[in-house]
């Protein structure tokens, strides 16, 4: 497989997800490390597993169930990806992205991203829920960025404006959603390494001090091929556990797969509260 991803290869994976469904989609959605369930609430779903979409990355990774559900929710038309793929998984920056390209070309306008991830600001505790205001493109500064290689001048600019990663007008909506169900919620800037290890306390400690307050490993190389196809992203980060600053902890897969049965209902609720002010 090339490393950059083609019109052609867009295309086979949208006509073999149009055949299979009679809505057009409008807002995307991908869901995160042990939040898949999300997609239960659905209705009307029609369900593809990711294996039957040509040119499809496929996810390798437990708690990623690796299918798409296309359906209403809140009577809003969704596509959403119960389980995304990683650039630790070995696929490249444009192949992880794909999914994004093919959710424009059917018709999102929209995109809501959410991951699981650690905390770094020492007000955060597992459970909470972050809207993302700002990210810092860690892998991208290091050179993998998402829009390397032959400009797809049919989604966007070969230098895209990223001053608004995260929408602002979703973002106070989304504020609504939290304060009209009484939930607290936090906010923040999200960090995104490319994983599989997990974070050195010194690398922990240095993400705090360039303004970090959540890290991951995923969500910002969908946001900038979002962000360069004209879509309006909406981030949020289930916080699944506490960044071991000083090295006192250990972070393993299992806590972050066990805090996202704490944030799948915060997160519907969220999610359901936002799609019904567009
Ligand atoms: N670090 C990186 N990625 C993560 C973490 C973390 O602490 N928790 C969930 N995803």
């Amino acid at each position: 497989m090339e490393d950059f991803i083609t019109m052609k290869e867009i295309k086979q994976a949208v006509d073999a997800i149009r055949a299979r469904i009679d809505i057009e989609p409008e807002v995307g959605m991908i869901l995160g490390t042990g939040l898949g369930d999300l997609a239960d609430s659905v209705e009307d779903a029609v369900i593809i597993p990711n294996d039957q979409i040509p040119q499809w990355p496929l996810s390798t990774v437990q708690g990623h169930k690796g299918r798409l559900v296309i359906g209403r929710l809140e009577n809003v038309r969704v596509l959403v990806l119960q389980g995304r793929t990683h650039f630790y998984e070995g696929y490249s920056m444009g192949r992880i992205t794909l999914p994004v390209r093919v959710m424009k070309q059917l018709g999102c306008d929209k995109l809501v991203v959410t991951n699981a991830a650690g905390a770094i600001n020492p007000d955060f505790v597992p459970g909470d829920l972050m809207l993302i205001n700002d990210h810092l493109n860690i892998i991208g500064m290091s050179g993998a960025n998402p829009l390397k290689g032959p400009n797809l001048e049919e989604f966007g600019p070969r230098f895209p404006d990223m001053s608004q990663p995260y929408d602002r007008e979703l973002l106070k909506l989304a504020q609504e959603a939290c304060n009209e169900a009484g939930m607290a919620f936090q906010e923040g800037v999200y960090a995104s390494l490319a994983g599989p290890s997990f974070e050195s306390p010194a690398e922990l400690r240095f993400l705090q001090t360039v303004g970090a307050d959540a890290v991951g490993m995923s969500t910002v190389p969908e946001v900038i091929v979002a962000k360069h196809s004209g879509m309006r992203v909406l981030g949020i980060s289930g916080i699944s556990n506490k960044a071991n600053l000083d090295g006192s902890t250990i972070t393993t897969h299992e806590e972050v797969l066990e805090a996202g049965k704490v944030l799948v209902p915060k997160l519907t609720t969220l999610i359901r509260g936002f799609l019904g002010k567009l």
